[in-house]
């Protein structure tokens, strides 16, 4: 039965303050996607099972699909419509190296990959395959095999660690 109430909340994404009245059973996937237009998160198994629905909420992924939109009231969301930066027009590095190393096929991952890769890289700048395979390890790529994943974001933190 659908809930009698609604609650007006702020959802800060990107770093734009949106307001909007949900349901308190509200998936934030579901008011991402259907409500506010942002569909660069995926949706693939909503059972927590596929990570493709991975954001990142207060520096930490999350899979939206399993998230109350009720919950992240107040809470800063970064989806992938944030990586890139506006004021210059330019793909986040680890966007380019993606793009550069063919770890994009059909591109339903890439979205939860490269959130993921960003959370790594700002905890460890230098991670190893290893590592970096255990942090992607809940995002399921059906096309790449992994490898072109694994040095896309192997190559971002080195873009990065030279950028500063
Ligand atoms: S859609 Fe969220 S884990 Fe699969
Ligand atoms: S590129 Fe198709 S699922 Fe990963």
């Amino acid at each position: 039965m659908e809930p009698v109430w609604r609650k007006e909340i702020t959802l800060r994404i990107n770093g734009k303050i949106y307001a909007i009245e949900v349901s308190p059973n509200e998936l934030l996937s579901d008011v991402l996607r259907q409500r506010l237009g942002l569909t660069g998160t995926k949706v693939g198994c909503e059972a927590g099972e596929c990570g493709a629905c991975t954001l990142i909420v207060d520096g930490q992924t999350i899979l939206s699909c399993l998230t109350l939109a009720i919950e992240c009231e107040g809470k800063d969301i970064l989806t992938i419509e944030g990586m890139a930066d506006p004021m210059v027009e330019e793909l986040h590095p680890i966007q380019k190296a993606f793009a550069e190393h063919g770890a994009v096929q059909c591109g339903f991952c890439t979205p939860a990959m490269i959130l993921t890769a960003k959370c790594l890289l700002e905890k460890n700048p230098r991670p190893t395959d290893h590592e970096i395979r255990g942090a992607i390890n809940g995002i399921i790529c059906r096309c790449t095999g992994y490898m072109q994943i694994v040095e896309a974001i192997s190559a971002a933190a080195e873009a990065m660690r030279k950028e500063g």
